[in-house]
């Protein structure tokens, strides 16, 4: 994730009635930037997860739905079985895991309403994290909060610790987390958040042409967004065990072949966006230190097709002097790496 004031600063000096864009949205940063400033905005992401919490921020519900909603869920009867296995039955005290069940079974077969919309995100940050004192934050056994370990290695983790999951009840967790996070929302704006693949996908469709872009693409060499999400992606209807296949994703197997998947989709996006329109991309890199990122994007710009010119490339620092999105995988990272933003205007046309 890039922090909010990195969108917000860009968006600030759009008109009124200007769309804006995320073709690799995320959590919705840039989409809930666009929120606070009354600006309308489409986020695409190819992964569910982070799709189905983009679009949580974004609806026009309140508190009171989503733990009615919940409530309501609950109190319905409904046939879910639970996952078989060590690692759920570690993982979950049991009656917790029948309801995350008939939850989930629900809202596959309904997530139409705003308020099961903001539900379903809502559940997804409280899968698993760490076990604190007093009321629990976290469904789970112990667990990182950002990235759900693998299974294996989870009830290995617990058994040596003889940690066992307690009991916690789902209802009570989404009403006190409701109110924290959906007690006060900013005025709703026009939005969409598209699960889909930001190479292919019509963009054009969505309605209005874009005004600005802002985004921030997988780094060269972080191929893990999905699989670091396995449970939460299990939630959303995804198998009960880590999937590591995801056509969807760019692939990471050259700096030249990353660089011309990134160049179809700003040839892509360029369709949708208004003549003169402005790109504010941050980058970075990981995987293969002989390959500068700047390098990367600016071969993926070149290549794109279209008229996209670099007016400005602006170091944003090392990623362990902020929350940038290097942080996010300093268990498998060295030393910190450059990030970059670069910005670009769309001259004339496709
Ligand atoms: C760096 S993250 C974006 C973080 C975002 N700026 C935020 O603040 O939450 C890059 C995202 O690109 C997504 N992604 C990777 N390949 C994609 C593709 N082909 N189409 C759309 N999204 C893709 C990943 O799932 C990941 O969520």
């Amino acid at each position: 994730m890039f922090p909010l004031s990195v969108p917000a600063k860009q968006l600030a000096r759009l008109q009124a009635g200007a769309w804006v864009l995320d073709p690799f949205c995320g959590r919705g940063s840039t989409n809930y930037a666009a929120r606070l400033l009354g600006l309308g905005s489409v986020g695409v992401d190819s992964n569910p997860v982070a799709a189905a919490i983009a679009e949580g921020k974004m609806v026009a519900t309140s508190a009171e739905e989503v733990a009615a909603a919940c409530a309501e869920i609950l109190a319905t009867p409904i046939e879910a079985a639970p996952p078989e296995g060590e690692f759920w039955t570690r993982c979950y005290h049991p009656r917790t895991l029948d309801e995350l069940c008939r939850v989930r079974a629900a809202l596959l077969a309904d997530h139409e309403s705003p308020a099961r919309k903001a539900l379903r995100a809502l559940i997804l940050g409280l899968l698993h994290g760490p076990r604190n004192k007093g009321a629990p934050s976290y469904l789970s056994n112990q667990m990182p909060r950002t990235y759900a370990a693998k299974p294996d290695y989870s009830t290995r983790f617990w058994e040596r610790r003889g940690l066992q999951p307690v009991r916690v009840s789902l209802a009570e967790l989404v009403e006190r987390k409701a109110f924290h996070y959906f007690g006060s929302t900013p005025p709703a704006v026009p939005f969409r958040v598209l699960c889909g693949d930001s190479r292919k996908l019509d963009l054009t469709a969505s309605g209005p042409r874009f005004s600005m872009v802002v985004t921030s693409p997988p780094y060269y060499g972080m191929r893990t967004y999905v699989p670091d999400q396995w449970l939460r992606y299990w939630f959303l209807g995804g198998p009960p065990a880590p999937t590591y296949q995801h056509p969807d994703q760019l692939s990471h197997g050259s700096a030249s072949e990353f660089a011309e998947q990134l160049a179809s989709v700003w040839a892509n996006v360029a369709l949708a966006c208004m003549p003169g329109a402005r790109f504010m991309i941050r980058f970075g890199g990981i995987h293969d230190r002989k390959a500068r990122p700047r390098d990367i994007m600016q071969e993926a710009l070149a290549g794109s097709g279209c008229q996209l010119r670099v007016l400005t490339v602006r170091t944003a620092g090392l990623s362990s002097r902020g929350k940038r999105q290097a942080d996010q995988f300093q268990r498998s990272l060295g030393a910190p790496i450059e990030e970059w933003d670069f910005y670009v205007r769309l001259e004339g046309g496709r």
